[in-house]
């Protein structure tokens, strides 16, 4: 499709810059994430409202996973890159509160018995705090962090080889979840109160 046609004496477009549709963008990445665990509310909800206990646990599970790995990925890579970059503490302290508040409720979540009354609407909070701040990160942070100039592509990089471990981690040999590694990571994460 490219063509090499020089007869105005221009020469040919540069290529795109690599950063632009590079799969190693941290930002994308971690959009991607958060557009990921949104569907998976939606199907929680979807199973909940059929009562479909089986299946809803195994997506709550599923999205307790996720979030437990994707805020460790941020709080241990994008963080404090993003702290170092962006000079808004207010933020950062923010969002550190808000992945607290919401490891709390994983805990919660993954202490409960499902045929509890309560599990749903736990499952359910979980989504409307993790809304919340995947907007606030998605509106005010990554833009900022854009702004900065960090070297994504690196950040991404770190991001992707640490996600790998992590979910290394979850997964049984079998390749199915394992939940006792799951329960025992959330008790861990439970505030004191
Ligand atoms: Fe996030
Ligand atoms: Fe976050």
């Amino acid at each position: 499709m490219a063509t090499t046609t020089t007869s105005t004496g221009k020469r040919p477009a540069k290529p795109k810059a690599r950063a632009r549709t590079s799969p190693h963008d941290a930002v994308k990445l971690l959009m991607k994430d958060h557009a990921e665990v949104k569907k998976m509310f939606k199907e929680f909800e979807k199973l909940a409202s059929k009562s479909d206990t089986n299946g809803k646990v195994a997506v709550a599970n599923k999205i307790c996973m996720e979030l437990i790995i994707h805020t460790q990925v941020e709080e241990e890579v994008f963080y404090p890159v993003a702290r170092a970059a962006i000079n808004d503490e207010d933020m950062m302290n923010e969002a550190k509160v808000e992945h607290d508040s919401a490891k709390d409720l994983i805990a919660q979540i993954q202490s409960m018995d499902p045929e509890d009354a309560m599990y749903d609407a736990k499952v359910i909070v979980l989504g409307e705090y993790i809304e919340h701040h995947v907007k606030e990160e998605e509106k005010e942070m990554f833009p900022k962090v854009k702004k900065a100039k960090c070297d994504l592509e690196e950040l991404g990089e770190k991001m992707t080889a640490r996600k790998k471990d992590l979910q290394h981690g979850f997964m049984k040999l079998n390749g199915s979840l394992n939940e006792e590694h799951l329960k025992s990571l959330a008790m861990k994460m439970y505030t004191k109160h």
